[in-house]
C-alpha cells in the first residue's frame, strides 16, 4: 500500500509567498498539506497533485462561534482532510476529549477525512509500553464516541489515527520504528475489535530524512504526520521520496 505524508506547517511560514512557494515544490502524490488557515484559498489554487488539508475544524455549521472555523467553511477552501487533537493543541488550548469528539464527529459527517491524533506522555511511556497502549486506548474510546452511529454512511479511509507520542514530537527523539509499528498494530486491532472498523495508522514526532525510510518501511505503519521537516521543502521531498 502507498504511505500517506502528512505535512503539519503548524503556526508557519510567515507570508503568503513564502507558503504558495513551499506548497508548489511539495506537490507531490500522496502527500497532504496541511497550512495555516488563512493559505488554504491560495495553496488549493497553486497545487495541482498534492491534497489539501486543516490544522483543526470546530465542530458547528455555520453560525455564532467567534473565533472558529467550521468543518462546512473548510471544505468550501478546497479541504479534504483535518488534523484533529494535535497534542499542541491538547496543551496550549486546554482540548479536551469531549471537545475533540465533537470536532471529530461532526469532521466526519460532514464528509471531511479526520487525522486523529493521540499519544502519551513520557512519564506514561516510562511505565511501559503497555501502559501506553492502554492510554491511547482510553484516548480513541473518548475521541470516538458516537462513531458507530454514523459508521454506516462514511467513506473507506474516512478515518485516519496519527500516533504521536508527545516526548518525540519536535524534540528530534523519536520513537523507535520497531515500538512504533507494535503501537500502531495494537491500535489497528483496537479499532477492528470494538469499531468493527480498519482504519490507516501514521506515526508522528521528529520524523526526517534520515529515519523516514525505516518508519515508512514498517508494514504497520501507513504514512508519516511531519512537522518541522515539513516547511523545508528539500528535507520534506527527500521525505516523500521514501514512499516510492
Ligand atoms: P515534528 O512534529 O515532526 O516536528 O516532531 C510532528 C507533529 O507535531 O505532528
Amino acid at each position: 500500500m502507498t504511505k500517506l505524508i502528512v505535512a503539519n506547517w503548524k503556526s508557519n511560514p510567515l507570508t503568503q509567498t513564502e507558503a504558495i512557494e513551499l506548497a508548489k515544490k511539495t506537490d507531490k502524490a500522496n502527500v497532504v498539506i496541511c497550512p495555516p488557515y488563512h493559505f488554504l484559498h491560495q495553496i488549493k489554487s497553486g497545487i495541482k497533485t498534492a491534497k489539501l488539508g486543516a490544522q483543526d475544524a470546530f465542530w458547528g455549521n455555520l453560525g455564532a462561534y467567534t473565533g472558529e472555523v467550521s468543518w462546512r467553511q473548510l471544505k468550501e477552501a478546497g479541504a479534504e482532510y483535518v488534523i484533529i487533537g494535535h497534542s499542541e493543541r491538547r496543551n496550549y488550548l486546554k482540548e479536551t476529549d469531549e471537545l475533540i469528539n465533537n470536532k471529530v464527529i461532526a469532521c466526519l459527517d460532514g464528509g471531511l477525512k479526520v487525522i486523529l491524533c493521540v499519544g502519551e506522555s513520557s512519564e506514561i511511556r516510562n511505565k511501559g509500553i503497555n501502559h501506553a497502549k492502554q492510554f491511547v486506548e482510553r484516548q480513541l474510546d473518548l475521541d470516538l464516541i458516537g462513531l458507530e452511529a454514523i459508521s454506516s454512511q462514511l467513506q473507506a479511509n474516512s478515518l485516519l489515527i496519527a500516533y504521536e507520542p508527545i516526548w518525540a514530537i519536535g524534540t528530534g527523539k523519536p520513537d523507535t520504528p520497531e515500538n512504533a509499528s507494535q503501537m500502531a498494530k495494537s491500535i489497528k486491532d483496537f479499532l477492528a475489535n470494538s469499531y468493527k472498523l480498519s482504519a490507516s495508522v501514521l506515526y508522528g514526532g521528529s520524523v526526517n530524512s534520515k529515519n523516514a525510510a525505516e518508519f515508512l518501511g514498517q508494514k504497520e505503519i501507513d504514512g508519516a504526520l511531519v512537522g518541522g521537516a515539513s516547511i523545508n521543502a528539500e528535507e520534506f521531498l527527500k521525505i516523500i521520496a521514501q514512499t516510492k
